[in-house]
């Protein structure tokens, strides 16, 4: 059903024991983590102001990008690393969602939706389905660097953005959506979820100088660029059949990858499982 649509969105954080336990031991589940319907529109484009940060909210942007950024030459594909010289993302201090749609738009006919947290599935592809990129504009609490479990800016940023200037990752990002909206069996959403969390979220590519990543879960997380890449990772030949089947723990460095040859291989292999699937008739 519907209603059990999940798709983990968020990826990429500290998924060790250690932040799990501490995390679980609250007594009260975090607000941010319980996925939110939207009751009305939200700011899109043009529409999007950029939020008074503190200054605070700079300094953690700051930290993380620096971070993050020495880790991936060498080990971030060049698709990505090229978006991320198209979007011009500033290492000093939060980007403007507004440019940064200017920037897509522009590239891809993409634009970005300013959404207030985690959103429900339905509504979080429905903004992507009509090729808009929902994303928070807040940034996590200074103590909460090391792990978060709630999405915010920098995941939605930095490990998102760059890749949807590549237009067969922007391609095949809508038609993945546009599909999964209209697939009801809970077994195929499953199937689709475990798409989506191998490929957006956790996915390597292969390229003539070797094995690169190009999944935001990955390349938003310290812990898991250096663990993507080494022989602790069993990495599977793409095909989305076995894709489908794969089971994944969002709260362990993950044991299994997968790594596609192209971006036009994901968008036409996606759209080919789809038909055969019958999930576009
Ligand atoms: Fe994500």
């Amino acid at each position: 059903m519907a209603d059990d649509k999940h798709l983990d969105t968020s990826a990429g954080e500290d998924h060790s024991k250690s932040a799990y336990a501490k995390y679980a031991e609250q007594e009260d589940v975090d607000p941010r983590c319980i996925p939110m319907k939207l009751d009305g529109p939200v700011p899109e484009h043009d529409a999007i102001e950029y939020p008074d940060y503190p200054p605070h909210d700079h300094e953690t942007w700051k930290t993380l990008y620096a971070r993050q950024e020495r880790e991936l030459p060498g080990r971030a594909c060049e698709e990505y690393l090229e978006g991320m010289r198209i979007l011009g993302l500033s290492p000093e201090r939060i980007p403007s969602l507004l440019d940064i749609s200017h920037r897509l738009d522009a590239m891809v006919g993409w634009r970005i939706a300013r959404i207030p947290g985690l959103l429900d599935t339905n509504d979080f592809l429905g903004f992507m389905a009509r090729a808009h990129f929902p994303s928070t504009d807040y940034i996590r609490q200074p103590e909460e660097i090391e792990y978060t479990p709630a999405p915010d800016c920098f995941h939605d940023i930095f490990g998102h953005m760059p890749m949807i200037t590549n237009p067969f990752f922007a391609n095949f990002f809508q038609s993945f959506a546009e599909t999964y909206l209209r697939v009801t069996d809970e077994k195929e959403i499953r199937q689709l979820e475990r798409f989506y969390w191998f490929t957006v979220e956790f996915g390597l590519i292969n390229t003539p100088e070797g094995r690169r990543i190009y999944g935001a879960g990955i390349l938003s997380s310290p812990k898991e660029v250096l663990h993507s890449l080494s022989e602790k990772v069993e990495v599977v030949d793409f095909t989305p059949e076995r894709l489908g089947e794969q089971e994944y723990d969002v709260w362990h460095l993950q044991p299994i990858l997968f790594a596609i040859d192209s971006f036009e291989q994901l968008e036409q292999e996606f759209k080919a499982w789809a038909k055969r699937k019958g999930w576009n008739d």
